[in-house]
């Protein structure tokens, strides 16, 4: 059995696009694996969150990805800032990162650009912390999209080159977990790109059935197919591939076929699509709903939590600690 281990990153509330990329599929893979799934709080400081915001993102997706299915009986759910053992590693690892390749980083780079009035330490040293999370499990498998690539990469670097220095076999060299054809890319309502919390064209799980009405009849059309079996613009394309996702094949058949006889009503279509959506996330939005009163049951879930991550990261960090050379007096 391979150790999977994912970091989540506290942005609040999860969309369509977030089920069907990431979540859904942790979902399955706890029961696969030993899975580690962990909410990134001190990543989330590089950019100086209020102290409300901070806990309550953590609370509110901690909320959501039990909603979806995670189980904290069959997983390892916990918090980063609930495992010091984590900013330890993460010291440690300062020692061997070398601040040309730190800058070098695609992500640092970019937010040089993003944000060039706070480029704090933290934000150079992102990878370095990110490795400290997965090796700290010594995982072997990281579900990452495109964009983490890199720092997995680094990830395997600092390992090679502890393993190096001290002359050991400690560290794995993680790699990246594949879904393969599990991983459904949701676009956006807007017409272009992917469905994305910053872009606003996002449907949250937890959306009210009025919302999700709303939101889905203000998504992007054109003016309709002129030419039988034209190929669909972008933005139909997209109403087609969220359809996909949560409607019936008999649903999405029936509109397949409207289109190329260029008979299509777009109205019609989205009324359709919105009740679908609505049935797809009414027993999600129950479950948040539901937890979100549930304080006594989230402490337990963390106090679970925590325990099983610390035992996993107390035993690393004893042994990486007798591997430097440190010794009790
Ligand atoms: N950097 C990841 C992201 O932005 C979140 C993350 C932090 C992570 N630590 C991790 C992901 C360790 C995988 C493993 O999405």
């Amino acid at each position: 059995m391979e150790t999977v281990l994912s970091g989540i990153r506290p942005t609040g509330n999860l969309h369509l696009g977030n089920y069907f990329g990431a979540l859904r599929n942790f979902v399955k893979m706890q029961h696969e694996h030993n899975c580690y799934f962990f909410i990134a709080d001190y990543h989330s400081l590089t950019t100086n969150p209020a102290p409300v915001d901070l806990h309550g993102n953590v609370r509110q997706v901690l909320i959501e990805y039990l909603a979806a299915g995670l189980d904290p009986n069959i997983c390892t759910l916990y918090i980063q800032s609930n495992l010091p053992e984590v900013a330890e590693l993460y010291l440690l690892f300062n020692m061997n990162a070398y601040l040309g390749e730190l800058e070098r980083t695609t992500s640092f780079k970019e937010k040089l650009r993003s944000q060039p009035d706070n480029v704090n330490a933290g934000l150079l040293t992102y990878p370095v912390l990110m490795a400290a999370d997965i090796l700290i499990h010594k995982a072997n498998k990281v579900p990452v999209g495109k964009d983490q690539e890199p720092h997995l990469e680094m990830t395997r670097n600092f390992a090679k080159r502890f393993n190096r220095i001290y002359k050991v076999n400690y560290f794995p060299e993680p790699v990246a977990y594949n879904f393969g054809d599990d991983l459904i890319k949701i676009p956006g309502l807007d017409g272009t790109g992917k469905m994305g919390k910053s872009e606003g064209n996002g449907i949250f799980l937890v959306d009210d059935p009025e919302t999700i009405r709303k939101k889905v009849m203000h998504a992007v059309t054109d003016s309709g197919p002129t030419i039988m079996n034209q190929e669909k613009p972008e933005p139909i394309k997209n109403l087609f591939t969220i359809m996909q996702a949560v409607s019936k094949p008999d649903t999405i058949a029936y509109f397949e076929e409207k289109y190329n006889k260029c008979e299509i009503r777009y109205g019609e279509m989205k009324k359709q699509l919105a009740e679908d959506i609505i049935s797809f996330c009414s027993p999600f939005r129950g479950k948040i709903l539901e937890l979100q009163k549930q304080d006594k049951y989230l402490h337990e879930v963390v106090g679970t939590g925590t325990e099983k991550a610390k035992a996993s990261a107390l035993k690393t960090i004893k042994e990486v600690r007798e591997i430097i050379g440190f010794k009790r007096f």
